[in-house]
């Protein structure tokens, strides 16, 4: 990882974590559990790419970070509520996220479960009512409707809901990447749309390009998930390794193997980069980022 992409990463860490905070409600206000178990699963942990994604992506398109932390929350606060809810036993049933014990473990199942839904009332109040961002009434509300449509039954919601359905099947690969693409990609995709929503006088083109890499590493993302499940471990991943293949899941390693599913990874990596070529160095960010997504180690 370049020195670069290194700070980038702690910087904007910090960055979106001074920022959920601010926006969490204190777990001195009541219900103290509850506001409790919601800032125990979104702070002070996970790697925090989909914000990342949405910064980087107002670098490349000249946004500044200040008027992109209340969607770079929003999109976290979407994604933090899908692992509450994910690690469920009626889901995956896991006991460990983050280097610890999950909310449904560390409070109960039905803290959990709303813990999950207030996280995700939340966003959207975020992205409505945020006094930090500086986009107009129809900007906000087109953002609220891509979170929308990328949370809801047509976007994550519905992704994970054929990941369930899929449990002991052998699916096709294009069943498994539609799979993926919207358990996934679409949280992936919308950080960098709610970031171009950002920008009045965006080129329609320049947008399309943006979209299409983030169509890309939304892919990558879950194709390497899937990959360090198999070959990480439990320390390093911060969540159970090898739960797929305990839970009989359909991944790309278990269709294409791990060496066809790394070669998946990279070709989509080039592909994103592709995508990007009418950029110049305000993209390099992106271009590091793609990489790291298929290079990280959890
Ligand atoms: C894990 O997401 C779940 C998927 C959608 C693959 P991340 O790998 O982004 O998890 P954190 O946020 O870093 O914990
Ligand atoms: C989860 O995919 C995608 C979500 C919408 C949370 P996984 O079930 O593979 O995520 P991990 O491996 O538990 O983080
Ligand atoms: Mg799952
Ligand atoms: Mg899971
Ligand atoms: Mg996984």
């Amino acid at each position: 990882m370049s020195n670069a992409l290194k700070e980038y990463l702690v910087s904007s860490q910090e960055r979106v974590e001074k920022a959920l905070e601010a926006r969490l409600p204190s777990n001195t206000i009541l219900p103290k559990r509850l506001h409790e178990a919601m800032r125990y699963s979104t702070l002070d942990g996970g790697k925090r790419m989909r914000p990342m994604l949405a910064y980087a992506a107002g670098q490349a398109l000249g946004i500044a970070p200040e008027v992109l932390d209340g969607p770079a929350c929003a999109v976290e606060m979407i994604h933090v509520y899908s692992l509450i809810h994910d690690d469920l036993p009626a889901m995956d049933d896991d006991d460990l996220r983050r280097g610890k014990a999950t909310s449904h473990v560390a409070y109960d199942e039905a803290t959990a479960i709303l813990a999950g839904d207030a996280l995700q009332a939340l966003a959207f109040q975020t992205l409505a009512q945020d006094p930090t961002m500086t986009a107009s009434a129809e900007a906000r509300m087109q953002m609220v409707i891509a979170l929308a449509k990328a949370s809801g039954s047509q976007g994550m919601v519905g992704g994970q809901a054929i990941d369930l359905e899929s449990v002991g099947k052998k699916l096709t690969l294009p069943e498994l990447e539609n799979m993926h693409i919207h358990k996934t990609g679409a949280l992936i995709r919308v950080s960098l749309q709610l970031a171009a929503l950002s920008k009045p006088d965006l080129d329609p083109q320049l947008g399309a390009k943006l979209d299409h890499y983030a169509k890309c590493i939304g892919l990558s993302f879950q194709v390497k998930d899937d990959i360090l499940d198999e070959e990480s471990d439990t320390a390093t991943l911060g969540k159970t390794q090898g739960k797929d293949q305990d839970n009989d899941k359909p991944t790309y390693p278990a269709l294409l193997g791990l060496s066809g599913a790394k070669e998946k990874a990279l070709n989509l990596h080039e592909q994103a980069v592709i995508s990007l070529e009418d950029f110049g160095p305000e993209a390099d960010l992106l271009r590091d980022l793609s990489l790291y997504i298929i290079q990280r180690d959890h």
